[in-house]
């Protein structure tokens, strides 16, 4: 059930699936007897620096992945030196992060209908540190998962039989989720006004997310967070210009990973017309499909300064907790490094169109 939760997309998953085949059509450059001593994949996000421009997307329900997946997926990162982003929907809260990582994280936002709630919420993410907002756009209405449909997916998952018997045959993710006492999103539950416990949880978040979020509560959350602001979820050119005149710092250009508006291009087929809409306007960073150093770089080339990924650190975290997620991190930085020096460079922030190959294939 959460493998599912992570590895599906919207409906028909043409978006899901685009995202990862359109990178394969992106093809670099190959240059020869350049020095490639001294490499650095080093750059910055938001002014941050960053020891490779990919971040850790957020993702809901992770601490059901691995017994407390938040916190070690967080440490990670921080190890790694890379953003490490708390989704408003994850199992370990903004304060359970905050006590076990010592550099500051990002916090996810979710606008809620209950804007008390929204407030707080701004509230205990600079109380904890976070030093950057990433307010998600895509998400007035919720997209549907066949899978999570079958599979009977809520927040707290209800047992079925047949659950019952999957949890059996895997004794030892079991025994984990034994280990720790949080099961339900801990950004909310107690949180929330009426939500103090798991049984009024479900309901309470599907009413929760706000058809009617306009460009103006953008403004308000601008001023209420005060500091970094990121906006995820931009897909068109319009869009991107409207997000840069609100003076946020970044936008991602995202479609959630495939997992709302199926029928959506991919968001490195888009990236190029958003980063001619928005100049230099404001920082443009991608997710969605990234699976390898070699896509980080063709997302580079074409204009992303950061970019961001979400499954393959939860594989990583599902297989071997805090260790997969550093596997990950470390494959990606492998494939960066050995593509960038392929392609002639020695530093990161010198990834741009000139390394493209634009000739078609002779057929
Ligand atoms: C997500 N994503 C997401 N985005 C967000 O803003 N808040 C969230 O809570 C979630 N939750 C979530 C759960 C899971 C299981 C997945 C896979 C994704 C979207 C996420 O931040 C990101 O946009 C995509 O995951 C990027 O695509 P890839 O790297 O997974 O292909």
């Amino acid at each position: 059930m959460f493998f599912d939760y992570a590895d599906s997309g919207a409906w028909t998953e043409g978006t899901y699936k685009a995202n990862e085949a359109d990178f394969a059509a992106i093809k670099l450059r190959q240059r020869v007897l350049v020095d490639m001593t001294n490499r650095s994949l080093q750059s910055t996000m938001i002014g941050e620096t960053v020891s490779m421009p990919v971040a850790l997307a957020p993702t809901g329900l992770t601490g059901m992945q691995h017994a407390d997946g938040e916190i070690l997926a967080a440490q990670a990162a921080e190890a790694f030196g890379v953003p490490f982003t708390l989704s408003t929907m994850s199992i370990c809260s903004i304060e359970d992060v905050a006590a076990h990582t010592t550099k500051p994280f990002w916090f996810q936002l979710y606008v809620m209908k209950d804007r008390t709630f929204v407030a707080s919420l701004i509230s205990r993410a600079k109380a904890a540190g976070c030093s950057a907002l990433v307010l998600t756009l895509d998400l007035q209405i919720l997209g549907q998962r066949h899978k999570d449909i079958r599979n009977g997916l809520s927040a707290p998952p209800k047992f079925t039989p047949k659950h019952v018997w999957q949890v059996a045959t895997r004794p030892f993710w079991a025994w984990e989720m034994t280990q720790t006492k949080r099961h339900s999103f801990g950004n909310i539950v107690g949180h929330a006004k009426g939500v103090g416990d798991l049984s009024s949880l479900s309901s309470w978040t599907a009413e929760q997310f706000d058809p009617r979020l306009s460009w103006s509560d953008v403004a308000w959350i601008k001023e209420q967070w005060g500091g970094k602001l990121i906006l995820k979820g931009i897909m068109d050119p319009e869009d991107a210009r409207r997000a840069a005149d609100t003076g946020a710092d970044a936008i991602i250009v995202s479609n959630h990973g495939g997992r709302q508006l199926d029928g959506a291009p991919s968001s490195i087929s888009v990236l190029p017309e958003i980063v001619q809409a928005v100049g230099d306007s404001i920082e443009v960073h991608l997710d969605g499909g990234i699976r390898s150093g070699q896509d980080v770089m063709k997302a580079l080339c074409l204009g992303a300064k950061g970019t961001y990924i979400g499954r393959p650190f939860l594989y990583g975290l599902g297989a071997y907790g805090k260790r997969g997620v550093t596997m990950a991190l470390d494959i990606i930085r492998k494939e960066l490094d050995i593509t960038m020096a392929l392609c002639g460079k020695r530093d990161i922030r010198e990834a741009g169109p000139d390394l493209l190959h634009h000739r078609l294939p002779v057929v």
